[in-house]
């Protein structure tokens, strides 16, 4: 995710576990705002990088940042899932990053709906082109859907009795914005705030974020394809911001690099998730919960 002034997180770590001094392809899966990915071309002159992003206007952003570098960029309005599908040289490829989840780009536009701290309308889809808006599930999706929504994407323990309530709040009146949305939540989670207490809503909103943008759904299947078809040597990178992302790349790592397969495909280079430090949240508070964890192909 990029912060305050869209700063790129763990941006060192990046480079170094991407080991971008190599000759060849990189490839961004979540280019956001293109912070990650200049940072590759701009000190690897051999690099060139291909970048994806579901969200068209990040995209416009990011190639107005990477122009200078243009000749050896190429971007696709595109979700990450289908790379394995195109036509490039997979062979040429030295590193893969994933940086997961909205960028404070999304985050600080009210309009888009992702954030509950601003009004806006319920929306948060990254991809305009995607039908399924926050509005629909709220206003449509049966109580017992609800609950399982906030249970396993927000993991909020309150999921079954918020559920409930949307459900009775919404015969009366449309729920539509964030605002709205926020207070059900806290009158039916007792919020009251304190000083390092999340914020029910920030749960909520996560969940339904995932359930629009199906954000785990294809995330292992992904990591299992490219893992094979990436050449031998290649470093795959990813950050996560929070722990159902970052479950699903620990197991998938582990089951790539297995040792009593017959063929592992995958050597683990962070034992434990590489997590910013003070000095990185302090400068960029939405960094606190990062972690990053990366591979090599053998
Ligand atoms: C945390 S931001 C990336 C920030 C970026 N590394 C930078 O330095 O500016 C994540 C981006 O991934 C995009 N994204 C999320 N899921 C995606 C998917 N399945 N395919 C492509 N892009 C995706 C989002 O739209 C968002 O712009």
């Amino acid at each position: 995710m990029s912060g305050n002034g869209h700063l790129p997180v763990l941006v060192e770590e990046v480079m170094d576990y991407l080991d971008i001094k190599r000759e060849g392809i990189y490839v961004d899966c979540t280019l956001g705002l293109g912070g990650h990915a200049l940072e590759i071309v701009k000190r690897n002159p051999k690099a060139s990088l291909i970048g994806f992003d579901i969200d068209e206007m990040s995209l416009l952003k990011a190639e107005e940042k990477l122009n200078p570098y243009a000749d050896r960029v190429k971007l696709y309005h595109s979700d990450f899932r289908y790379i394995p599908d195109l036509k490039i040289e997979f062979s040429n490829i030295r590193g893969i990053l994933l940086d997961l989840g909205i960028s404070s780009f999304q985050l600080d536009s009210p309009e888009r709906g992702f954030s509950f701290n601003q009004d806006g309308p319920l929306d948060m889809r990254m991809d305009l082109r995607n039908k399924i808006t926050a509005y629909k599930i709220i206003n449509k999706y049966s109580e017992n859907k609800l609950a399982q929504i906030f249970r396993e994407y927000g993991e909020l323990r309150q999921a079954k009795r918020l559920g409930k309530e949307i459900v009775s709040r919404r015969k009366s009146e449309k729920i539509e914005t964030t605002t709205q949305l926020r207070r059900i939540v806290e009158g039916i989670c007792g919020w009251r705030p304190q000083r390092g207490k999340i914020h029910p809503a920030a749960k909520v909103f996560q969940a339904l974020r995932i359930e629009i943008n199906q954000e785990l759904k294809s995330l292992s299947g992904f990591l299992e394809r490219i893992t094979q078809i990436i050449p031998k040597k290649a470093h795959i990178t990813a950050i996560s911001f929070h722990s159902l992302e970052d479950r699903i790349i620990k197991h998938t790592f582990a089951h790539l690099a297995a040792t009593n397969n017959s063929h592992p495909f995958l050597k683990i280079l962070t034992k434990k998730p590489v997590i910013p430090s003070q000095e990185e949240i302090a400068i960029n508070f939405r960094s606190r919960s990062a972690k990053l964890r990366a591979a090599e192909r053998i």
